[in-house]
């Protein structure tokens, strides 16, 4: 499976924009979970981890940031800066958030619960984790 920037369908009329995103529709999984991260502090990278099952997408939807992709042969930054956009990040993925604007507002949509032993956040173990499982993601979709 590719790595997929989604272009969501903005409901635009004279008075705004309006962005609806339906699971099985605009998202390809069961949306159980959805978190935001905001007031990030300058020069911080957050992320550092990979998960075992988890599905997401990443959807900037005030400001701009950027996502490191990491399928553990190669790496791809993407940047994310319209709030109609999202990116879907597999499992078996590494990923690191950065360059966020003061303004950013980072919405992650998950197919899941918060579950502490889905993560692998250890580098090492995560090129361990895709030799075992085989799993290596294309990074050419954007
Ligand atoms: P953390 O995993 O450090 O965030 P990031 O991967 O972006 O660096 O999460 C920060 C804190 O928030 C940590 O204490 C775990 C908690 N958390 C939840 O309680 N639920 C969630 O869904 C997420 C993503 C994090």
């Amino acid at each position: 499976m590719r790595v997929i920037k989604y272009v969501f369908q903005p409901h635009g009329d004279d008075r705004g924009q309006l962005v609806a995103l339906e699971e099985f529709k605009d998202i390809p999984f069961s949306i159980r979970r959805v978190y935001y991260m905001y007031d990030t502090v300058s020069n911080v990278t957050r992320g550092f981890h990979a998960h075992k099952s988890l599905q997401q997408i990443l959807v900037c939807i005030h400001g701009s940031c950027k996502i490191r992709l990491d399928n553990g042969k190669e790496k791809k930054v993407i940047p994310l800066e319209k709030p109609y956009e999202g990116l879907y990040v597999p499992n078996a993925m590494w990923r690191e958030m950065f360059e966020f604007s003061p303004d950013a507002v980072l919405m992650v949509l998950a197919s899941d619960l918060y579950d502490e032993s889905d993560y692998i956040r250890n580098y090492d173990e995560f090129l361990e984790h895709v030799k075992k499982c085989g799993k290596i993601t294309a990074l050419d979709g954007e």
